[in-house]
């Protein structure tokens, strides 16, 4: 098939890629003439494992362009993948969505199959309908569809390609055969639903991942102040399969485009319907207090922060992406330098993209060097690297030998073996000195 893409984000660049591996001829576009030049010169603007080979290997079926008539002309299913960002007031800012759609509505000759894949409230495809049938030049058929993606950073292509399941919201049968054919050697179920259902399914995904994820944060405060462990916790409750284990590791708190910008977006077009969703306030209280929380805890160990040197391991906002969009290490960087300390840190990826938002943020190009001197490291982002560290060697290069681990990520009686204090989230911590 023909397919046109609207964004090459990490959902569009995604999608773009997943169904050229597939076989079909995608023409993508965006706005932004340095990402459109960078992927026409074969290589991808961000970190993705396994995106750059699939750009190589399928030059052929892929058109990157900045003009948009292009894509309508030639594509006949159209993925809408820009961006929705937030309002001030949480809601989703979809002028982006109405731009686009604006666009097909006035290039449009023949039938067009229109694909929502960003994630919206619930009434988007409604009003990208209305708008294609308020702008369009003549009478040329149209069906708008639903079609979530849930893919996650750092695993976007095997999720694109491997999902769990393919959500598709349509009113007609000439969309959901379409959407059927586009899917049809993808070994999953296919949930067919209409659109406002598939638009709701995707918000409550997310919301409900991060309200685990706030869940277990709070279960962790509770293991801290009893002396319980929350790893162990999180194994009892996962084995129920009601459950379920995924998404139960306590830390410093969810980041990253989605989950903060979706709990928002969701409560909000709740309460525009008059439905009280506050737990989803709750989930967002939990998290923005979780960076708070765990500077106390440093605190707590180091007691005076000024003047101490503190190394922070790992900056985007979870492993394998170079992402930083509402990390928790920034705001705890923040944190600890309002309190005086000096702050270095390493990420194998990331720096760069966490320096534009920290301009004084002082980057170390390895661990060994962020360890000298150090008066602690604190580990937010569980990079794999991280394990298989000389941690000898990072001990004999501290000045204090404490670490402060956010993610639950490292062999804490290890370390505490070799000298360290170590200080885990929602567990006891080990090696411990008394004064
Ligand atoms: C999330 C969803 O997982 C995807 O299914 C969805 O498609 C995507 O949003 C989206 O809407 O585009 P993503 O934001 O890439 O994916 O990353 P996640 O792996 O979900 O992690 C989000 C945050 O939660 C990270 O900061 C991570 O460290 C944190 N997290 C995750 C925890 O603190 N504990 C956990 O148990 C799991």
């Amino acid at each position: 098939m023909k397919i046109g893409v609207f964004g090459v984000g990490y959902v569009g660049l995604t999608t773009a890629l997943g169904f050229a591996s597939k076989g079909h001829r995608v023409f993508a576009v965006d706005k932004d003439e340095t990402k459109i030049e960078l992927l026409r010169q074969g290589k991808v603007p961000y970190f993705e494992p396994g995106a750059q080979d699939i750009l190589e290997r399928r030059r052929e079926m892929l058109s990157f362009s900045t003009d948009p008539a292009l894509v309508v002309r030639e594509a006949e299913v159209i993925f809408i993948c820009v961006g929705t960002p937030s309002l001030p007031d949480g809601s989703a800012d979809l002028s982006q969505v109405e731009e686009v759609a604006r666009f097909i509505a006035e290039e449009m000759q023949d039938y067009r199959l229109i694909v929502e894949k960003s994630t919206v409230p619930v009434h988007t495809a409604y009003w990208i309908k209305r708008t294609i049938n308020l702008y369009r030049k003549k009478e040329v058929p149209f069906d708008v569809v639903s079609n979530p993606e849930f893919l996650k950073e750092g695993t976007a292509l095997s999720d694109f390609l491997h999902p769990h399941r393919i959500v598709i919201g349509a009113e007609t049968q000439r969309a959901r055969d379409i959407m059927g054919q586009l899917y049809r050697d993808f070994k999953v179920p296919i949930i067919y639903t209409d659109v406002k259902t598939a638009e709701i399914i995707k918000h409550a995904s997310n919301s409900f991942l991060a309200t685990k994820i706030s869940f277990i944060n709070m279960v962790a405060d509770l293991c801290e102040a009893v002396g319980a462990d929350v790893e162990m916790v999180a194994e009892g409750m996962g084995l129920d399969p009601r459950i379920g284990k995924e998404f139960l590791k306590a830390g410093v708190g969810f980041g990253g485009s989605c989950f903060p910008k979706d709990i928002k977006a969701f409560y909000r077009i709740a309460e525009e319907n008059q439905v009280d969703f506050s737990l989803l306030k709750e989930v967002e209280r939990i998290n923005l207090e979780r960076p708070a929380r765990f500077l106390k805890k440093i605190k707590k160990v180091i007691w005076n922060l000024k003047g101490k040197t503190i190394g922070i391991l790992g900056l985007s906002f979870k492993p394998n992406t170079d992402d930083v969009r509402e990390a928790p290490s920034l705001k705890i960087i923040k944190l600890l330098m309002e309190e005086g300390a000096q702050i270095k840190a390493y990420d194998p990826v990331a720096g760069e993209n966490a320096k534009r938002v920290i301009p004084s943020l002082q980057l170390s190009p390895e661990p060994y060097s962020l360890a000298r001197g150090a008066n602690a490291l604190a580990l937010i982002t569980e990079w794999e690297e991280f394990k298989n560290l000389d941690w000898k060697k990072i001990k004999d290069l501290m000045e204090t030998p404490i670490i402060f681990d956010g993610r639950n990520f490292l062999e804490g009686r290890k370390l505490a073996s070799l000298g360290f204090e170590y200080y885990p989230v929602g567990k006891p911590p080990l090696g411990k000195r008394n004064g």
